[in-house]
């Protein structure tokens, strides 16, 4: 897994992706409409909607000595290229970019017969957003929990995780690692924190989740580096919530009728991290708490 195509590359959770990549020895390429502001690796423009275009991404068949060559075949893909939330452009728009853009790059990553692809899905793919009148079945939310899309976003995030699924089965050799991703955050972003603990109401809608995009770009890396076949999906949040309450207070508080399915340690995350701890080795190393 030594050459990485990455898509999204440009954006806030792809560059921590591409940095991180760049820093344990990987050959990385950012596939991207716009260039990185915080470019560590080689940029290749492609609109990713264009499956002519993502196959030449693939498969780049350019002069022997071009530093893309290398690309030619990547051994793996990370695709986090998307309208990344809802209500950013029209429903239609960024449904129509996500489930095309997700069908070319896992359909040209078969194609050029890469083995291992690590893509975002959404921690929204699990009924977000989440309110005393929308609560979730049960808490902390695991990859059991229905899967509830209340956004075109969403449900092209849903629909990706079907493709996976789906065209894992047409090709046994090609395994997809999906990332439902909480909300990411860089370490700039901590400063809001301090003004969202007054009121629990502000941060209800994804159970006071978030993932540091330095976190998430380690579980990319061992999303990539993980002996596995199939296509499996993983919440990545970080180890505790964005709160100084306890994580069961702000439970009985909110949502007081939802079950507690554990007993919760002090400001434990609600969005459950278990399994990607257990199968990727993922064990968050940051947190917006200073002095961790
Ligand atoms: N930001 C979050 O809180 C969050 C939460 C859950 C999941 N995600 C997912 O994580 C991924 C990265 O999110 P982000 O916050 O870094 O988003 P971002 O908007 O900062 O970056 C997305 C990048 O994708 C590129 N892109 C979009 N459509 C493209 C296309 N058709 N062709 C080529 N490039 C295209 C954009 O130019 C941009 O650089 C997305 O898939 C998003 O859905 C993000």
């Amino acid at each position: 897994m030594k050459n990485v195509l990455v898509t999204g590359g440009s954006g806030k959770a792809g560059r921590a992706v591409c940095r991180d990549l760049v820093a344990h020895g990987y050959d990385v390429l950012n596939v991207d409409v716009q260039p990185s502001a915080d470019p560590v690796c080689p940029f290749y423009k492609v609109d990713l909607a264009d499956l002519g275009q993502v196959m030449d991404a693939m498969q780049w068949t350019g002069g022997k000595d071009h530093p893309f060559r290398k690309f030619r075949s990547p051994d793996a893909v990370v695709h986090f290229a998307a309208v990344p939330a809802p209500d950013l452009v029209p429903e239609e728009v960024a449904f129509r970019n996500n489930v095309t853009s997700t069908y070319n790059v896992f359909d040209a990553a078969i194609r050029a017969g890469v083995k291992r692809v690590v893509w975002a899905s959404s921690e929204t793919t699990l009924g977000l957003p989440l309110s005393p009148q929308n609560p979730p079945a049960y808490a902390p939310i695991d990859e059991d929990h229905p899967m509830r899309p209340e956004s075109a976003y969403a449900l092209s995030k849903d629909l990706g995780e079907e493709m996976a699924r789906q065209m894992q089965r047409w090709n046994p050799e090609t395994s997809f690692i999906g990332l439902r991703l909480s909300n990411v955050m860089e370490p700039k972003d901590y400063a809001r924190f301090a003004g969202w603990q007054d009121d629990p109401h502000v941060r209800e809608w994804n159970l006071w989740g978030y993932i540091d995009a330095r976190d998430c770009a380690q579980a990319v890396r061992k999303a990539l580096e993980v002996d596995f076949s199939g296509a499996d999906h993983f919440i990545i949040a970080n180890a505790d919530t964005v709160m100084n309450a306890d994580s069961a207070e702000l439970m009985r508080r909110i949502f007081p009728d939802v079950p507690l399915r554990k007993s919760l340690s002090g400001t434990e995350t609600l969005l459950s991290i278990d399994k990607a701890r257990r199968v990727l080795g993922y064990e968050p190393e940051h947190s917006w708490r200073p002095g961790k």
